[in-house]
C-alpha cells in the first residue's frame, strides 16, 4: 500500500461538498467553544492537550475538551498508539467521523502507557535492536498490536518480534484484525446506476516504479500492454500528479482502470480495486489469483489479467468491449445487489482506516493470546 500511495496525488482534503459544509461547520463551532471555553477557565498550559490539537477534535463534547484528553472514559478500553506511522497524524475523532467507531479512547499519550488495554505498534518504524519499544514490565492485561499493510516482498525482517505481540493487523484475512475496504451489501432495490462519462479507454495512476519493490513485473505487463492499445496515465511515477479531488473524477472518466498490485500475495488485493469500483470504471486487475478477488468482490465486477494469455489478447478484448456497450455494462451489474465506498485517499488519511479498526477490536475482544511465530505466519 505505502509503497505505492506515496505521493500518488497532491492538493488539499478529498471531501464531498455536503460533507466539508458540515465538518467546517463543525470546526468553526468547535474554535467558538474553545475560545469560550479559554475564556472562563483559563486552562494551566501544561494540560493543554498535545498534537493533534485542532479545534475539530473537542467538535463532539465541546463542554469535557480539557478532560476528555486527560481523563479517558473509565468503561473505554484505551488504545495507545506507540506511533505515528510515517508522522502522518489525523484527528481521533475521524474515527467516529468516517467509520462510526468510538469504542476505544484512542491516545498518542505515552504517560497513559500503564493504563492501556491496547498498544499498537507499527512494524516500519520498530528499530532493528527494538529499543523503541514500550518499556517493561508490561501490564498483564495489555496487549500489543502488531500493525502492517505492506505485502511481505516489501517488509524488512526486524529480528526478535515472536512471542512479543498478542494480536495482528494486516491485509491478511487471517490477521487479527483483517483491514480492506469492503464492497456493502444492498438492502433492497439498488438504485439506477448511470454510467459515468467516459473520455478515456484505458487509465493508471502511479506513484512508484521502483522495481526493488517488487513492481517489475506490473511494468513488464504495463509495457506490453501498450503496445496494443492506449493507455493513460498518471502519477508521480509519469511526473503527472493528480489532485485528491481529481482522482474519483479522473477514475469516472476511463473506461478501464489498471489495478495493478506492486507484488503478488494471498488477499493482498488493496484500494487499488476498490477506488475503480467506486468510480464506476472496471478495474483490471493483476496480483494474486482470480479466485482471490472473488473472496471480497463479485467475479463479474473485474477483468483479471490471468484470463488471458498475454496482454495482446487483454489489449484485443479490452478494444472490443469497448465498440459492445451492452457486453461492457455487464460489468456494473453487481452493483444492483453492492455498494462500493470511496476510501480516503489524502495522504494525511492513508493511515486512518486500520488504526481505527485496531480500536474497535481493543473496545471488543478480551481473550488471551499470544503471536508466537509472527514471520512463519507472514512469510508463507
Ligand atoms: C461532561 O462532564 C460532566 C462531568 O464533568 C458529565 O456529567 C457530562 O455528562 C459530560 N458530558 C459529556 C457530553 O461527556
Ligand atoms: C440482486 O438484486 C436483485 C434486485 O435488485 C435481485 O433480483 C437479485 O436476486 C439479487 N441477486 C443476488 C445474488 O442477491
Ligand atoms: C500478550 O503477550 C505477552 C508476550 O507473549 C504475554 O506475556 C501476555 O500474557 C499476553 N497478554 C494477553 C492479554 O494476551
Amino acid at each position: 500500500m505505502c509503497c505505492d500511495k506515496n505521493n500518488l496525488l497532491t492538493g488539499p482534503k478529498m471531501l464531498s461538498g455536503s460533507v466539508r459544509v458540515v465538518l467546517f461547520s463543525i470546526l468553526g463551532l468547535g474554535g467558538f467553544l474553545m475560545l469560550f471555553l479559554m475564556y472562563f477557565k483559563s486552562v494551566p498550559s501544561q494540560i493543554c492537550p498535545p498534537q493533534p490539537a485542532l479545534p475539530g477534535h473537542y467538535s463532539k463534547r465541546p463542554e469535557n475538551s480539557s478532560l476528555s484528553k486527560k481523563q479517558p472514559k473509565p468503561d473505554k478500553p484505551i488504545m495507545l498508539l506507540w506511533f505515528w506511522p510515517e508522522n502522518r497524524r489525523f484527528d481521533f475523532s475521524d474515527c467516529a467521523t468516517f467509520f462510526n467507531i468510538d469504542g476505544c479512547h484512542l491516545t498518542d499519550d505515552r504517560s497513559l502507557y500503564n493504563k492501556a488495554d491496547g498498544v499498537l505498534i507499527f512494524h516500519k518504524s520498530i528499530k532493528h535492536d527494538l529499543s523503541n519499544l514500550p518499556p517493561s514490565p508490561r501490564p498483564p492485561f495489555q496487549k500489543w498490536i502488531w500493525y502492517h499493510v505492506e505485502s511481505p516482498t516489501n517488509t524488512i525482517r526486524i529480528p526478535g518480534l515472536d512471542n512479543l505481540f498478542n494480536l495482528t493487523l494486516s491485509y491478511r484475512e487471517d490477521a487479527d484484525i483483517p483491514v480492506r475496504w469492503h464492497l456493502t451489501a444492498r438492502k433492497g432495490q439498488g438504485e439506477d446506476f448511470v454510467l459515468p462519462k467516459k473520455d478515456k479507454l484505458v487509465c493508471w495512476i502511479v506513484s512508484n516504479n521502483n522495481p526493488a519493490t517488487g513492481t517489475g513485473v506490473r511494468y513488464n505487463y504495463y509495457k506490453e500492454l501498450v503496445k496494443h492499445i492506449k493507455v493513460d496515465l498518471f502519477g508521480r511515477a509519469f511526473a503527472k500528479l493528480l489532485r485528491y479531488e481529481d482522482y474519483y473524477s479522473t477514475l469516472s472518466s476511463c473506461k478501464f482502470y489498471l489495478s495493478f498490485e506492486n507484488s503478488v500475495h494471498k488477499d493482498y488485493i488493496t484500494e487499488k480495486l476498490n477506488g475503480p469500483l467506486a468510480a464506476g470504471t472496471v478495474p483490471v486487475v493483476l496480483g494474486p489469483p482470480r479466485q482471490n478477488y472473488e473472496d471480497f468482490v463479485p467475479g463479474d465486477s473485474f477483468i483479471h489479467i490471468n484470463d488471458f494469455p498475454n496482454a495482446k489478447a487483454l489489449a484485443k478484448f479490452l478494444l472490443k468491449l469497448d465498440k459492445d456497450d451492452e457486453a461492457y455494462l455487464r460489468y456494473f451489474q453487481w452493483r444492483r445487489n453492492f455498494s462500493a465506498q470511496q476510501h480516503l485517499v489524502q495522504l494525511s488519511q492513508e493511515f486512518i482506516q486500520a488504526i481505527c479498526y485496531g480500536c474497535d477490536h481493543v473496545g471488543k475482544h478480551k481473550e488471551y493470546r499470544v503471536v508466537h511465530d509472527l514471520y512463519k505466519w507472514y512469510f508463507v
